[in-house]
This record gives structure tokens, C-alpha cells and sequence, in this order.
């Protein structure tokens, strides 16, 4: 069975309603991510880290799946699909995707922070301080915040390295290492990237660009690679 690895950004999950970070009213043209997500952030005033990542919580827990979601799953009949996300929803897991790694956290996991192995799944949006691991320390949000490292870097290079087919859908490729992992790709493998400002990307070939939304673009893909 050949294996189709599908990288992810915030644009797949655009359609579901849950805000891109660079695009028009993305969240990084609005607030600095400085001052909240990263490890300086939580330091300087835990409680707007926590305000920030509830608020985006709350929206995750209400959205769903869209048709970019939906049509990755409708791949799994012929293809050994990998997925590999830097969005910490789990829509690509409510889709009902059987094999994603998620590169940047999970925004309904929290973890201590006292030992990071610490990690839980949250059954309500709201993380509050005061809010203990069973070591009795505060719980963060299980995010990889800016300057922290990726730990799940290395096995998401591995996988790209066996793709047949690699998938790029919603995302600006602009923050590594997550946009290093299309290099990991086989040069000569056919390559595609859905995403309405999709460009060709240097040192990549056999990249064909589709300028297109997740929920129509993915969907016609998924209809070719299937009929193939
Ligand atoms: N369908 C497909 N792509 C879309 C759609 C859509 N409906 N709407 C927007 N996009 C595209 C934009 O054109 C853009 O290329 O989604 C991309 C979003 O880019 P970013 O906002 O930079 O998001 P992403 O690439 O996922 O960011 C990577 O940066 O802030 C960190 O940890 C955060 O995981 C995130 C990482």
C-alpha cells in the first residue's frame, strides 16, 4: 500500500472557523506572540497565557471538521495516510483520521509543569490557575510555545522520508522546523500543496501548486489520488 504524508497548517482548519496566524485577521497580525506563547509569556503573566489559549480552546471545542478534514479520511481506503499537523485541534482526529502527529501540542491537553511526561486530557475549555498536576504543580497548556523545542521533529522527518506521495495543505511554510519536513520528501515523488496562496517551493520538485481552499481543493485531490 503506497503512503500518502499529509502536512497540515492552520489553514485546513480555516473553513472550520478556527483563525489562521498570518493570514488577514490571523492572530499574529493582531497580538505578539511574545506576549503569549512562549515560555517568557507564561513567566511574565501566566494568567493571559491561560485567558488566551481558553478563549482559543472554547472555539475548538465548538468548530468541526470541514471537507479538507473529511476528504483526508476518504484517502485511507487505498493509501497509508500520515498525517502530520502543526494545528493543536483535533478536528483531523473528530474527521476520524486514523495516524496524526501533532508537531506543536494539543490545545485539549495540558501538562505539568513540573515534569512534562505529565500530560492530560481536559474534559472542559477552561484551564484555570491552580489547576494541579498529581506532583501538586500548576498545569500549562500542552503547546509548543516560540523557542521551545519540538520534540516530535525527528519522527515526523522519518515519516516524510518514506512518503510515495507528500501532501502540503494550509500552511505558509514559514516557521520551521515544521516547513524543513518537504525537504525530508524524495525528490522524485509527485508532491502537492492546497492552499489559496500556494507557491512553488525552492529546492522542491515534482510540486504541483494548487491555489485553492482546503474544503474545495482537498476534496478534487483526494478524488484524483484516488482514482490513480
Ligand atoms: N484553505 C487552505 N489554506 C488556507 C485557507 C483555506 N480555507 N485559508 C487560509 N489558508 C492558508 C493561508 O494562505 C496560509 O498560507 O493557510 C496558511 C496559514 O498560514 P499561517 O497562518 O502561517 O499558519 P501555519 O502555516 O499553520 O503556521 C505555522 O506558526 O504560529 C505558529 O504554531 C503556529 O502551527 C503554527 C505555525
Amino acid at each position: 500500500m503506497k503512503r500518502i504524508v499529509v502536512l497540515t497548517g492552520a489553514g485546513v482548519s480555516a473553513e472550520s472557523g478556527i483563525q489562521t496566524f498570518r493570514d488577514g485577521d490571523g492572530l499574529w497580525n493582531k497580538y505578539r506572540f511574545e506576549d503569549l506563547a512562549s515560555p517568557q509569556a507564561w513567566a511574565r503573566d501566566p494568567e493571559l497565557v491561560q485567558e488566551f489559549y481558553n478563549w482559543r480552546r472554547k472555539i475548538v471545542w465548538e468548530a468541526e471538521p470541514n471537507e479538507g478534514h473529511i476528504a483526508l479520511v476518504r484517502l485511507e481506503q487505498k493509501y497509508d495516510v500520515q498525517i502530520i499537523t502543526q494545528n493543536v485541534d483535533d478536528l483531523h482526529e473528530r474527521a476520524g483520521s486514523k495516524n496524526i502527529l501533532h508537531l506543536h501540542g494539543e490545545i485539549k491537553k495540558a501538562r505539568s509543569t513540573a515534569d512534562p511526561n505529565l500530560v492530560y486530557e481536559l474534559d472542559h475549555w477552561e484551564l484555570k490557575m491552580g489547576d494541579k498536576c498529581e506532583k501538586g504543580s500548576q498545569l500549562r497548556p500542552h503547546i509548543v510555545w516560540f523557542g521551545e523545542a519540538v520534540p516530535m521533529i525527528e519522527p515526523a522527518a522519518e515519516i516524510s522520508s518514506t512518503a510515495d506521495i507528500f501532501l502540503v495543505i494550509g500552511t505558509s511554510m514559514v516557521v520551521y522546523p515544521a516547513a524543513s519536513l518537504i525537504i525530508y520528501a524524495k525528490q522524485d515523488i509527485p508532491k502537492y500543496y492546497v492552499d489559496p496562496k500556494a507557491f512553488q517551493v525552492s529546492g522542491v520538485s515534482n510540486l504541483e501548486v494548487i491555489k485553492k481552499a482546503a474544503g474545495e481543493g482537498v476534496p478534487e485531490l483526494v478524488d484524483t489520488l484516488l482514482d490513480q
